[in-house]
């Protein structure tokens, strides 16, 4: 796990060093920290300039670092699916396509309740994700994988976007193997190392808020514990 801002540690890794890129960047919601409900919420409010630079240095940085022939998963809203698609574009990715993830959410909400988000699928040359046989709905665009309930997290200090372990369980079964490097450049409380982890595969996770690295560590060396006393 590396602690700060990922700009300056994507720039650091070696070129055609990573496996596979999983991701879940600030969707730029102009929510503020502690400025809501939402108590664990981290500054995700930039002007549209400063977003859309975000983005395409970010893009730039995985193409670099991601090896040929390989993929980058990048989980986005409606809102800012655009600009990143744009950016992923420009950085010489191919857009193989875009999941809808289905939050089976069960609300009844005015503007229409907030009840999927994307996933890009984007590659670096030619590739196939092994996602037929998988016993389960992802062999199609359209995944049904129920979020984790703020009841399910407030259990433990948590992060307001922790995903599920199934929606990042399965583009890491997909598209790499045992013993892969899995880069993931905003890791948030650490799902994608977490499930990394369990999965056999090597992890690298950048996060620039001091609380939310300390959760990553406190979540790996927790997981490493019960693998070790398992
Ligand atoms: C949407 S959350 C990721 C949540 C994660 N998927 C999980 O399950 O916990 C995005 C994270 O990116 C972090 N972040 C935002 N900008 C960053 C940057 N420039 N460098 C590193 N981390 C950043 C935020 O602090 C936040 O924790």
């Amino acid at each position: 796990m590396l602690f700060g801002d990922c700009r300056r540690h994507l720039a650091e890794l070696e070129a055609e060093s990573i496996d596979l890129v999983v991701t879940d960047p600030p969707y730029n919601t102009g929510l503020r920290a502690g400025a809501s409900r939402l108590h664990h919420f981290f500054d995700d409010a930039m002007d549209a300039g400063e977003y859309r630079a975000l983005t395409r240095e970010v893009s730039a940085q995985l193409f670099r670092v991601l090896k040929g022939n390989h993929a980058a998963y990048v989980f986005i809203n409606w809102k800012s699916l655009g600009v990143w698609l744009d950016a992923l574009a420009a950085a010489g990715f191919r857009l193989k396509n875009c999941v809808v993830w289905d939050k089976v959410l069960r609300l009844d909400y005015q503007n229409y309740a907030y009840a999927h988000e994307f996933l890009i699928f984007a590659v670096k040359g030619r590739f196939f994700p092994k996602n037929r046989g998988t016993g389960d709905d992802s062999f199609k665009d359209v995944w049904h994988v129920s979020r984790v309930t703020r009841r399910e997290s407030a259990a433990v200090p948590h992060h307001e976007t922790v995903r599920p372990l199934e929606v990042i369980r399965r583009p890491i079964e997909h598209a790499s193997a045992p013993g892969d490097l899995v880069l993931d450049p905003f890791a948030g409380s650490g799902t994608t190392c977490v499930v990394a982890k369990e999965l056999g595969r090597r992890y690298l996770g950048i996060e620039r808020d001091a609380a939310y690295y300390r959760l990553c560590l406190r979540r790996l060396s927790d997981l490493q514990l019960a693998e070790a006393t398992a």
